[in-house]
Formats: C-alpha cells, structure tokens, sequence
C-alpha cells in the first residue's frame, strides 16, 4: 500500500520556521511555570579523583537572596539503585573533575553565581589516572556495545590471510575526545506539585528523561512530565538523562519553588557527556588487483570509572567491504573521566575516520583508483552477516559523487597540484550508517470538520522533523498540511523513543501512517467513509524493528569527495568544495534532508580541521572547555557543497521506505578530507584533527 505522495518529497519549508525566527517559539528556558522560579547554580570538583574532606556553605548561605546551599549532607536523597553518574549530590566521593559537589539556589542567576563562589570546599585528592593507551594493562572486552552490538566479531583466519596478502596496510589512527555543542545550553526548569514533577527541558526524547527522574526519586512514571517543544541543537548530549535534570528537580524539591538550571558552555564539558577518544588499529591485505582477502579493525577507547558506555566503533567495518577473513574488536579503559554519550554517529563516526584512511593508504600502496578499489570489494551480502541487503546503492554514489566532483583524469600520486602557495588535493571516503526502527505509539483524532490531531511525543531537535511527519500525516490522510495539527515534545503525547541513532523519522512516521491506515478503514468500515460527528480517535503505532531486519541488512551508504587546499608555506587547510551523494531510502522533505547532509558533512570536516578536547593529563581537566577554544568549522570554513541523493524505494526498511538521515552525512566525511589533504601534501595524517602544526 502506498500513500498519496503529494507532499512526501517535496521541499517543504519547516512549519515551525516562522516561530523560531520571531522568537515566538518557547525553548525550555522560555516556557512559565506558573510561579516566578529560582535559578541554580553549581559547584564543580577542581580535583577528577578522591572525596570532598571538608565544605562550609556558611558564607553563601547568608548572603541576601540566596534560598538555599545544597550539599550531599542536606540534599534530599535520591534512590539508592540509581545509576551514579545521576545520584548527584549523594555522596562526597568525587568521580571526576567537574563533578557537582553543591548547588545554590537563589532568586536570580547573578546571586547564585556569586554565592557558588563562596562555598568553600577542599578535598582529599588522589592522582587522576586519565590517558588511554593501548599498553594499558587494564583494558578489557565490554560485554556489548552499545545499541547491542557484539564487541567482538571474527571470521576465519585474519592473521594466516594477512601474512600471506600480496599488499598489506597496517596502521594505527587516533581520535580524540570531542564535545557535542549544540547552540541551546542544557536547561532545565523544574516545579513539584506535591507527589508530581513537571519538567520543562531540552532533550531528545521526554520520555527517556521521564524514565530517568523517576527513577531517580522514585516516583511512578504517569507522576512526572516532560514537556520540550522545541530544542536548540542536541548532536547526542540531550538524548538521556545526565546529571542536569536530577539537579533541577532536587533543587525545587529542596526550596519547594520551581527553579531553573541552565548550563553554561564549560559546565557542558563535563555535565552532559563526551566522545570518546579512540586509538584504531587497521590492518588491511589485498592481492595485487586490490581485492581484500583480510581486514582488521581492533579499537581502544575509553569509559568512566563509575558506568559503562562502550561505543560501537568498529561496527561499519563490518558492513562496508568484502573481504573473506576478518576481525573486529573493541576494548575500554575505565578512567576518571566524566561519562562519555553519543555524539551525532556514535562510533560510526570515528570508526570510519580510521577504515576509510585505511582504504586510501590501500589505494596508494597498489597506485589504484581509490574509487575502484571500493567497488572491487563491494560485497553482495552482508558480509558477516551473510543475509542480503534491503537495498545497497554504495557504487552508484561513488560513481554519481565521482561524476559531479569531475574525478575523472584525476592524478593517484600525491603532492602533485599547485596553484600558487596552495598544494592541492582531492579525496574520497565511503559512508555508512545502520537503518533501524523502534517502538513508537500514535493518536490521531479526526473531527467532523476535516481536522485531524495527530498525537505523538517525538522531537524536533532541528532536524525538521515536525515538518516532515507534518507531511508525512497529510499524505497518510490524504489531507492537505494545514489540515493536520501535529503535536510532539511532551511526555503525555503517545510513546515515541527519542531523536536519537536516526531512527526518528522511520519510527515516528511508521506509526503515523499505520495509525491514520487503521483511522481510515474504521471510517469506511464502521462510519461509511465520513467522520462522525462526535469525530473518531485511534490509537495504533509499531513495535520496533521492521520485521525483515533479521533476514535483511539495513543500512544507509554514501559516497564524500573533498578538495582540499594547504598552504604550502603554514600549513593552512582549507576545503573550497566538495560533493556527498548519499542512498539513504526515502527523502522525505528535500529541503530539510538538504540541511541534515550538509550539516553531518560540515560536522565531519570539523571533526577533520578542529575539532579536539584537550586534556591536562595531571590533573583530569578538560583545558579548552569553551566555543573560543574548542574549535567547530563555522561558515568561513566551509566552501561549496555540493549535496545529492539516488532515490531508494526500499519497500523492506519500513512502511516508509526512510532510512534515516541525521547521522549518515558525518560518517566518512573526516577521512575524505585526511584523504584529500594527503594527496595535496604527500602527509598521512593519523591523529586528528589535521591543525597546522601537522604540517611540520
Ligand atoms: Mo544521535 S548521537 O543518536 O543523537
């Protein structure tokens, strides 16, 4: 069955763009709770290891307009099983530095800021232990990674396939840690009514944050709401609960008075998660026309002492190439360090960094076309999982990407073009990403006068998600836009699971389109086609993963090709142009589809050129914990790009044919441009980001 498809593809401007550029749209530090709040504000840990010795909040406490000082030895308790990285404020144990150890609340921002200056701790401090390395003897296998992946994969004989390969690559990339920075700071207003909770927050998903705090206080889920219509930016750090929520809460149950906690930009490097950094070592063994016999990919990376988060780095390697004899495995060091989350790609991102270098430094050892000696390894099955593909168009982006940058004629040997001071280079890099479906539930009430509500707690975290399912509806019910009210962003609306793993738009459309079906044939069945007067309200939605996804291998794929320029005289880089194809299922809203590519790819050129969380080894600290220090590409770093799609009806994914576009556009983009920079300089880049003084 298929839709109408009037409005599914069309280059829909976003419905809630007029509200945002006025202002008029409320973000979480916006909404009213009812009552004028409190503001919060935290202490953080100078030292990332050893307990708080002594703290006296005398002096804060007396300054005028300060409401309260809270410390583990007066904040309310929290439940003894919950997670540690959310029992804030129920210990003096300190598990890395800026950690909360006190809060104040007060009744303006201003005071509480002051007063936080004058609660005076000391701690006993322990030497930090924060440096991955593959030497450590401490390094172990996580039971899974995360989103259930095995840790380990190995079939046949990697090392005997290796030592015999006619052209081998062996080589080790490093990653660093990296920071979500989403625009809108973490915040969170929070007011009690006795026994409930009432959240006004930015988040990727209400309900995951629902789960969280009632948990943590022990409360019965229908007892707190999540309310978060609009959200500035996320890229993973809002996904789930982090300490920033539990402290909002804590702090109004504490004063018994709404309160508003807002991040400020250096507390969101070590509030609300991070990257791991990754060390990757990739071996690679072809015959002499470049088909791969072997591939290894064995990752070191790191967690925090107090959880475990064990990111699925290794995973596209494998999907992405044939090659009979293979290994992947992941390893993690439990340090003291903040707890890492996802950042847009989780895995992926990084992972591929490392396998797509590999395939270039490949091309270069057999002087072969980095763009054949993809195609002479694409698999036509899953290649670990020996099922076959829902839908794979890999080698028509590489060849549609090839076709638009003007590949042809190009010349495999690098350090070959100038123009001027610049050395000039061009690059190509795969991209990947897995197609998922999750649970979701909907509601749709149709009135008698041609409207319909539609019901659902999905999140637009600027995505352009509240469009495309705004079309997806109207297709659904075969109305025009103005006809369907979509709401979303509120834990009351039905179960969605959050804007997270770029399952957003494949799950939360799923259940529109199979509960406005179920809408419809009641109508025919039960209403001869016409809304009663009374109007009709249906529940449906979809359980999870689309029901071929064990027989089938679900993924997006894409092709990046990069021009870089150095300069040959400091070392400057700059990318004028570049061109990403991508085979992503269906494009919904080519406007807003548009936006998530550019945006994945300009994320991955970021990663490339700047992007970097330096840390003080002696003392656990994170040193450039500011947008003025921790660099991302802004527009003057980004030149022409050039975005495409190949329209994929892939009837198997979901009732949509969407695969998910939020995350596919950063895979392979950092490498792509490591690929090209190589070719400008001759200089094989393994650690990034690319900065100048590389070029030394
Ligand atoms: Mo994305 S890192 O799954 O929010």
């Amino acid at each position: 069955m298929t839709t109408t498809e009037r409005l599914i593809g069309a280059a829909v401007p976003r419905i809630d763009g007029p509200a945002k550029v006025r202002g008029t749209a409320p973000y979480a530090f916006e909404h009213d709770p009812g009552e004028r709040f409190a503001h919060v504000a935290v202490v953080l840990s100078t030292v990332a290891r050893g307990r708080v010795s002594a703290l006296d909040p005398a002096e804060a406490e007396g300054m005028p307009g300060v409401l309260a000082v809270l410390t583990p030895a007066n904040a309310p308790r929290l439940a003894d099983d919950l997670e540690p990285d959310l029992a804030v404020l129920q210990s003096l144990d300190v598990h890395y530095r800026g950690q909360i150890v006190a809060a104040v609340v007060a009744e303006t921002s201003e005071i509480a800021r002051d007063a936080v200056a004058r609660v005076r701790v000391e701690y006993a401090a322990e030497d930090p232990d924060v440096a991955l390395g593959v030497d450590r003897d401490d390094l172990y296998a996580p039971e899974q990674l995360m989103a259930g992946f095995a840790t380990d994969s190995v079939i046949g004989d990697v090392d005997g396939a290796l030592a015999a390969a006619a052209v081998t690559v062996d080589a080790t990339y490093e990653t660093p840690t990296q920071h979500n920075n989403p625009i809108e700071t973490h915040t969170t207003i929070a007011r009690w009514d006795g026994d409930s909770l009432t959240v006004w927050d930015a988040n990727q998903g209400p309900h995951t944050i629902v789960r969280g705090l009632a948990q943590a206080f022990g409360l019965d889920p229908g007892q707190v709401r999540v309310i978060s219509p609009y959200v500035g930016g996320a890229f993973g750090s809002k996904a789930f609960p982090h300490p920033n929520q539990i402290m909002a809460a804590l702090a109004a149950k504490a004063v018994d008075r709404a309160v508003v906690y807002e991040l400020t930009r250096p507390q969101m490097f070590t509030l609300v998660g991070h990257r791991t950094p990754t060390i990757q070592r990739v071996r690679l063994g072809a015959d002499a026309e470049g088909r791969l016999a072997a591939i290894s990919h064995e990752v070191v990376e790191h967690t925090s002492r107090i959880s475990e988060f064990a990111e699925q780095t290794a995973t596209p390697t494998r999907v992405l190439y044939a090659a009979p004899h293979r290994r992947t495995t992941h390893r993690l060091a439990r340090l003291d360090v903040p707890p890492p989350t996802i950042m847009r790609a989780p895995g992926e991102t990084p992972g591929m960094f490392a396998l797509e270098s590999a395939m270039d430094e490949l091309a270069a050892e057999l002087g072969l076309d980095p763009v054949e000696l993809r195609i002479r390894n694409e698999p036509d099955r899953d290649p670990e999982r020996d099922v076959p593909w829902s839908s794979r168009n890999l080698v028509q982006c590489l060849r549609t990407g090839a076709e638009r940058f003007g590949w042809a004629g190009r010349d495999h040997r690098p350090r070959q073009r100038t123009e001027g001071r610049w050395l000039v280079g061009t690059g190509v890099a795969a991209a990947t990403y897995p197609a998922r479906r999750r649970k979701a539930e909907c509601r749709i009430a149709a009135s008698g006068d041609g409207r319909y509500v539609v019901e659902i707690d999905a999140s637009d975290i600027g995505t352009g998600a509240w469009t495309a399912l705004s079309q997806i509806a109207a297709d659904a019910l075969r109305v025009g836009l103005d006809d369907v009210e979509l709401r979303i962003g509120d834990s009351r609306l039905p179960f969605a699971g959050g804007a997270g793993g770029s399952t957003g738009l494949a799950s939360w459309g799923s259940a529109i389109v199979l509960t406005a079906r179920d809408l419809q044939r009641r109508l025919d069945e039960e209403h001869g086609g016409q809304v009663p007067a009374g109007g009709l309200t249906v529940d449906g939605g979809v359980d999870g993963a689309s029901p071929h996804a064990e027989t089938h291998s679900m993924h997006s794929f894409g092709a990046h090709f990069v021009e870089v320029r150095v300069d040959r005289d400091t070392g400057e880089v700059r990318v004028p142009r570049a061109t990403s194809v991508y085979a992503a299922g269906r494009i919904v809203n080519a406007r807003t589809a548009r936006s998530q590519f550019l945006g994945g790819f300009t994320m991955g050129l970021s990663m490339a050129l700047h992007e970097e969380t330096v840390t003080d080894e002696r003392l656990g600290h994170y040193v450039n914990h500011d947008l003025a220090e921790y660099h991302v590409a802004t527009n003057a770093d980004v030149g022409e790009i050039d975005i495409a799609w190949i329209d994929e009806d892939d009837t198997l994914v979901n009732e949509l044919g969407v695969k998910g576009i939020g995350e596919i556009g950063i895979t392979g983009a950092a490498a792509a441009v490591a690929n090209a920079y190589w070719h400008a300089t001759g200089l094989r880049v393994r650690d990034l980001p690319i900065t100048p003084d590389k070029y030394f």
